[in-house]
Protein backbone atom coordinates (compact mmCIF):
# COMPACT_ATOMS: atom_id res chain seq x y z
CA UNK A 1 0.00 0.00 0.00
CA UNK A 2 1.59 3.39 -1.20
CA UNK A 3 2.17 5.97 1.54
CA UNK A 4 1.63 9.22 -0.96
CA UNK A 5 -1.20 8.49 -3.74
CA UNK A 6 0.42 10.60 -6.92
CA UNK A 7 -2.37 11.00 -8.72
CA UNK A 8 -3.37 14.53 -8.42
CA UNK A 9 -0.95 15.14 -6.13
CA UNK A 10 1.25 18.83 -6.62
CA UNK A 11 4.62 18.04 -7.44
CA UNK A 12 7.47 21.03 -7.50
CA UNK A 13 10.60 20.05 -9.16
CA UNK A 14 13.74 22.48 -9.68
CA UNK A 15 16.37 22.06 -12.47
CA UNK A 16 13.49 20.31 -14.43
CA UNK A 17 14.68 21.51 -17.94
CA UNK A 18 17.48 18.86 -18.21
CA UNK A 19 18.95 15.56 -16.82
CA UNK A 20 17.85 14.42 -13.35
CA UNK A 21 15.02 16.60 -12.80
CA UNK A 22 13.25 16.43 -16.39
CA UNK A 23 13.21 12.96 -16.07
CA UNK A 24 11.64 12.71 -12.78
CA UNK A 25 9.19 15.58 -13.63
CA UNK A 26 8.31 13.71 -16.66
CA UNK A 27 8.26 10.64 -14.79
CA UNK A 28 5.66 12.38 -11.82
CA UNK A 29 3.28 13.43 -14.78
CA UNK A 30 3.28 9.81 -16.07
CA UNK A 31 2.11 8.87 -12.48
CA UNK A 32 -0.56 11.50 -13.25
CA UNK A 33 1.04 14.07 -10.92
CA UNK A 34 0.01 17.85 -11.34
CA UNK A 35 3.38 19.67 -12.58
CA UNK A 36 5.26 22.74 -11.17
CA UNK A 37 8.27 22.71 -13.45
CA UNK A 38 10.79 25.25 -12.64
CA UNK A 39 14.66 26.26 -13.73
CA UNK A 40 16.26 29.39 -15.29
CA UNK A 41 16.09 28.14 -19.13
CA UNK A 42 12.04 28.69 -19.78
CA UNK A 43 11.55 27.76 -23.41
CA UNK A 44 13.11 24.12 -22.39
CA UNK A 45 10.70 23.79 -19.24
CA UNK A 46 7.93 25.20 -22.07
CA UNK A 47 8.65 22.15 -24.02
CA UNK A 48 8.25 19.61 -21.39
CA UNK A 49 5.07 20.99 -20.20
CA UNK A 50 3.65 20.87 -24.10
CA UNK A 51 4.78 17.34 -23.89
CA UNK A 52 3.38 16.42 -20.45
CA UNK A 53 -0.20 18.28 -22.09
CA UNK A 54 -0.23 16.29 -25.20
CA UNK A 55 -0.52 13.18 -23.26
CA UNK A 56 -3.57 14.57 -20.67
CA UNK A 57 -1.54 15.32 -18.19
CA UNK A 58 -1.32 18.95 -16.09
CA UNK A 59 2.09 21.20 -15.64
CA UNK A 60 2.80 24.67 -15.35
CA UNK A 61 5.90 26.45 -15.79
CA UNK A 62 7.78 28.76 -13.71
CA UNK A 63 11.05 30.67 -14.61
CA UNK A 64 13.19 30.11 -11.50
CA UNK A 65 16.56 30.86 -10.06
CA UNK A 66 16.92 29.05 -7.43
CA UNK A 67 19.50 31.33 -5.67
CA UNK A 68 17.00 34.24 -5.74
CA UNK A 69 14.69 33.85 -2.60
CA UNK A 70 12.35 36.44 -3.89
CA UNK A 71 12.33 33.56 -7.45
CA UNK A 72 11.34 30.76 -4.77
CA UNK A 73 8.73 32.97 -2.85
CA UNK A 74 7.42 33.20 -6.41
CA UNK A 75 7.59 29.85 -7.30
CA UNK A 76 5.31 28.58 -4.34
CA UNK A 77 2.85 31.25 -4.81
CA UNK A 78 2.44 30.19 -8.33
CA UNK A 79 1.61 26.52 -7.06
CA UNK A 80 -0.56 27.81 -4.48
CA UNK A 81 -2.23 29.59 -7.19
CA UNK A 82 -2.39 26.94 -9.83
CA UNK A 83 -3.30 24.50 -7.25
CA UNK A 84 -4.24 25.42 -4.04
CA UNK A 85 -1.86 23.12 -2.37
CA UNK A 86 1.82 21.79 -2.65
CA UNK A 87 2.76 18.06 -2.05
CA UNK A 88 6.32 17.48 -3.13
CA UNK A 89 9.25 19.55 -3.73
CA UNK A 90 12.15 18.01 -5.22
CA UNK A 91 15.22 19.97 -4.27
CA UNK A 92 16.87 18.69 -7.88
CA UNK A 93 18.89 21.68 -9.46
CA UNK A 94 22.26 21.97 -8.98
CA UNK A 95 25.70 22.59 -10.47
CA UNK A 96 29.14 20.80 -10.85
CA UNK A 97 32.01 21.35 -9.10
CA UNK A 98 34.20 22.97 -11.91
CA UNK A 99 37.46 21.08 -10.76
CA UNK A 100 40.06 21.07 -8.38
CA UNK A 101 40.24 23.22 -6.03
CA UNK A 102 43.39 25.44 -6.52
CA UNK A 103 42.44 25.80 -10.17
CA UNK A 104 38.37 27.02 -9.96
CA UNK A 105 37.32 30.60 -9.09
CA UNK A 106 36.08 31.98 -6.00
CA UNK A 107 33.18 33.54 -7.29
CA UNK A 108 32.03 30.21 -9.10
CA UNK A 109 32.89 28.29 -5.62
CA UNK A 110 30.41 30.69 -4.16
CA UNK A 111 27.72 29.82 -6.58
CA UNK A 112 28.11 26.22 -6.07
CA UNK A 113 27.60 26.70 -2.76
CA UNK A 114 24.21 28.99 -3.11
CA UNK A 115 23.24 26.48 -5.99
CA UNK A 116 23.82 23.57 -4.40
CA UNK A 117 23.14 24.05 -0.28
CA UNK A 118 21.86 27.80 0.50
CA UNK A 119 18.91 27.13 -2.45
CA UNK A 120 17.53 23.72 -1.02
CA UNK A 121 17.88 25.38 2.67
CA UNK A 122 15.76 28.36 1.16
CA UNK A 123 13.10 26.04 -1.07
CA UNK A 124 12.50 24.36 2.20
CA UNK A 125 11.75 27.00 4.47
CA UNK A 126 9.85 28.48 1.82
CA UNK A 127 7.59 25.76 0.62
CA UNK A 128 7.20 24.10 4.44
CA UNK A 129 3.48 25.77 5.39
CA UNK A 130 2.12 24.74 2.41
CA UNK A 131 4.29 20.91 3.08
CA UNK A 132 2.84 20.92 6.63
CA UNK A 133 -0.40 21.87 5.63
CA UNK A 134 -0.67 18.81 2.90
CA UNK A 135 1.55 16.55 4.82
CA UNK A 136 3.96 16.46 2.21
CA UNK A 137 7.70 14.98 1.38
CA UNK A 138 10.81 16.94 0.30
CA UNK A 139 13.19 15.18 -1.82
CA UNK A 140 16.48 17.14 -1.96
CA UNK A 141 18.59 15.74 -4.42
CA UNK A 142 22.16 15.17 -2.72
CA UNK A 143 25.21 12.40 -4.23
CA UNK A 144 27.18 9.84 -3.39
CA UNK A 145 29.78 12.65 -3.16
CA UNK A 146 27.93 13.74 -0.30
CA UNK A 147 28.94 10.31 1.48
CA UNK A 148 32.08 9.66 0.39
CA UNK A 149 34.71 13.33 0.19
CA UNK A 150 35.75 12.97 -3.44
CA UNK A 151 39.04 14.00 -4.39
CA UNK A 152 39.13 16.67 -6.99
CA UNK A 153 35.62 18.25 -6.39
CA UNK A 154 36.03 19.66 -2.57
CA UNK A 155 33.74 22.15 -2.30
CA UNK A 156 30.80 20.16 -4.67
CA UNK A 157 31.42 17.11 -1.79
CA UNK A 158 31.28 19.64 0.87
CA UNK A 159 27.63 20.91 0.17
CA UNK A 160 26.27 17.34 -0.71
CA UNK A 161 27.41 15.99 2.71
CA UNK A 162 25.60 19.53 4.09
CA UNK A 163 22.12 18.29 2.34
CA UNK A 164 22.68 15.24 3.57
CA UNK A 165 22.93 16.35 7.06
CA UNK A 166 20.09 19.14 6.90
CA UNK A 167 17.67 16.21 5.37
CA UNK A 168 18.52 13.41 7.74
CA UNK A 169 17.99 16.02 10.69
CA UNK A 170 15.17 18.34 9.23
CA UNK A 171 13.17 14.52 8.54
CA UNK A 172 13.85 13.62 12.38
CA UNK A 173 12.23 17.06 13.25
CA UNK A 174 8.98 17.28 10.99
CA UNK A 175 8.01 13.22 10.39
CA UNK A 176 5.89 11.65 10.43
CA UNK A 177 4.03 15.17 8.93
CA UNK A 178 6.46 15.82 6.94
CA UNK A 179 9.14 13.32 5.03
CA UNK A 180 12.23 14.52 4.41
CA UNK A 181 14.78 12.09 1.68
CA UNK A 182 17.88 12.90 0.30
CA UNK A 183 18.62 10.59 -2.73
CA UNK A 184 22.57 10.36 -3.52
CA UNK A 185 22.83 9.52 -6.85
CA UNK A 186 26.47 7.91 -8.60
CA UNK A 187 27.83 8.74 -11.53
CA UNK A 188 25.11 10.13 -14.22
CA UNK A 189 25.66 11.31 -17.51
CA UNK A 190 23.55 14.79 -18.17
CA UNK A 191 24.76 17.96 -19.69
CA UNK A 192 26.32 19.59 -16.26
CA UNK A 193 27.74 16.46 -15.48
CA UNK A 194 28.75 14.61 -18.70
CA UNK A 195 31.49 12.02 -17.10
CA UNK A 196 34.02 11.83 -19.90
CA UNK A 197 36.58 9.32 -18.89
CA UNK A 198 34.17 7.68 -16.37
CA UNK A 199 34.34 3.93 -17.36
CA UNK A 200 31.17 3.04 -18.96
CA UNK A 201 29.60 0.37 -16.45
CA UNK A 202 29.77 3.05 -13.35
CA UNK A 203 27.48 5.30 -15.45
CA UNK A 204 24.10 5.40 -14.87
CA UNK A 205 21.13 7.08 -16.88
CA UNK A 206 18.78 10.06 -15.18
CA UNK A 207 15.65 7.50 -15.46
CA UNK A 208 17.59 4.85 -12.71
CA UNK A 209 17.63 7.98 -10.58
CA UNK A 210 14.19 9.51 -11.27
CA UNK A 211 12.65 6.09 -10.64
CA UNK A 212 14.29 5.95 -6.96
CA UNK A 213 12.88 9.79 -6.39
CA UNK A 214 9.60 8.79 -7.29
CA UNK A 215 9.45 5.50 -5.42
CA UNK A 216 11.16 7.54 -2.34
CA UNK A 217 7.93 9.47 -2.48
CA UNK A 218 5.03 7.21 -3.10
CA UNK A 219 6.63 4.68 -0.34
CA UNK A 220 7.70 7.02 1.72
CA UNK A 221 10.87 6.10 2.14
CA UNK A 222 13.71 8.58 4.32
CA UNK A 223 15.53 9.98 5.60
CA UNK A 224 18.09 9.02 2.58
CA UNK A 225 18.01 6.57 -0.27
CA UNK A 226 21.52 6.19 -2.38
CA UNK A 227 21.36 4.99 -6.03
CA UNK A 228 23.39 2.23 -6.89
CA UNK A 229 22.88 0.67 -3.17
CA UNK A 230 25.84 -1.64 -4.14
CA UNK A 231 28.43 1.43 -3.58
CA UNK A 232 27.26 1.71 0.64
CA UNK A 233 29.57 -1.12 0.85
CA UNK A 234 32.04 1.17 0.71
CA UNK A 235 30.81 2.87 3.91
CA UNK A 236 31.74 0.30 6.02
CA UNK A 237 35.27 0.30 4.64
CA UNK A 238 35.20 3.58 5.57
CA UNK A 239 34.08 3.20 9.33
CA UNK A 240 36.27 -0.15 10.07
CA UNK A 241 39.38 0.62 7.91
CA UNK A 242 39.40 4.59 7.69
CA UNK A 243 43.16 4.66 5.95
CA UNK A 244 42.54 1.66 3.19
CA UNK A 245 39.58 3.37 2.43
CA UNK A 246 41.42 6.51 2.12
CA UNK A 247 44.22 4.73 0.15
CA UNK A 248 41.42 3.08 -2.33
CA UNK A 249 39.68 6.32 -2.77
CA UNK A 250 42.73 7.98 -4.00
CA UNK A 251 43.59 5.48 -6.57
CA UNK A 252 40.06 5.02 -8.14
CA UNK A 253 39.13 8.58 -7.96
CA UNK A 254 42.02 10.69 -8.11
CA UNK A 255 42.76 8.50 -11.48
CA UNK A 256 39.39 9.03 -12.64
CA UNK A 257 39.53 12.96 -12.03
CA UNK A 258 42.67 13.21 -13.76
CA UNK A 259 41.00 11.91 -16.82
CA UNK A 260 37.75 14.22 -16.49
CA UNK A 261 39.95 17.63 -15.96
CA UNK A 262 43.08 17.06 -17.40
CA UNK A 263 42.64 14.81 -21.06
N1 LIG B 1 24.85 13.76 -13.00
C1 LIG B 1 25.47 13.22 -11.95
O1 LIG B 1 26.43 12.44 -12.06
C2 LIG B 1 24.97 13.54 -10.58
C3 LIG B 1 25.37 12.70 -9.53
C4 LIG B 1 24.92 12.97 -8.24
C5 LIG B 1 24.09 14.03 -8.02
N2 LIG B 1 23.72 14.83 -9.04
C6 LIG B 1 22.85 15.98 -8.74
O2 LIG B 1 21.67 15.87 -9.51
C7 LIG B 1 21.10 17.17 -9.68
C8 LIG B 1 20.72 17.36 -11.14
O3 LIG B 1 21.89 17.32 -11.93
P1 LIG B 1 21.92 16.75 -13.42
O4 LIG B 1 22.96 15.72 -13.46
O5 LIG B 1 20.57 16.44 -13.87
O6 LIG B 1 22.52 18.05 -14.17
P2 LIG B 1 22.02 18.89 -15.43
O7 LIG B 1 21.52 18.01 -16.50
O8 LIG B 1 23.13 19.83 -15.72
O9 LIG B 1 20.76 19.69 -14.85
C9 LIG B 1 20.92 20.67 -13.86
C10 LIG B 1 19.59 21.37 -13.68
O10 LIG B 1 19.73 22.32 -12.62
C11 LIG B 1 19.21 23.57 -13.07
N3 LIG B 1 19.88 24.67 -12.40
C12 LIG B 1 21.20 24.90 -12.23
N4 LIG B 1 21.41 26.07 -11.58
C13 LIG B 1 20.17 26.58 -11.32
C14 LIG B 1 19.71 27.76 -10.71
N5 LIG B 1 20.55 28.69 -10.20
N6 LIG B 1 18.38 27.97 -10.63
C15 LIG B 1 17.50 27.08 -11.14
N7 LIG B 1 17.87 25.93 -11.75
C16 LIG B 1 19.20 25.71 -11.85
C17 LIG B 1 19.45 23.58 -14.58
O11 LIG B 1 18.48 24.42 -15.21
P3 LIG B 1 18.76 25.86 -15.86
O12 LIG B 1 20.18 25.89 -16.33
O13 LIG B 1 17.75 25.92 -16.96
O14 LIG B 1 18.46 26.81 -14.76
C18 LIG B 1 19.16 22.13 -14.92
O15 LIG B 1 17.78 21.94 -15.10
C19 LIG B 1 22.15 18.16 -9.17
O16 LIG B 1 21.81 18.56 -7.86
C20 LIG B 1 23.42 17.33 -9.13
O17 LIG B 1 24.35 17.79 -8.18
C21 LIG B 1 24.13 14.61 -10.31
Amino acid sequence: MPRKELRGAVVVVTGASAGIGWVTADLFARRGSRMVLAARREERLEALARAIRVRGGTAVVQRCDVTELTELEALRDQALTTFGRVDVLVNNAGIPGGGPFRDVDLGYLVSLIRTNFTAIVMATKVFLPPLVESGGHVVNVASLAGRFAVPGSAVYSATKHAVIAFSESLHTELAPRVLVTAVNPGLVQTEGFPQRGMPRRLVMRPERVAHVIVRAVEDGIAPEVSVPRSLAVFQLVRILAPPLYRAGLRQILVRGVRRQYLS
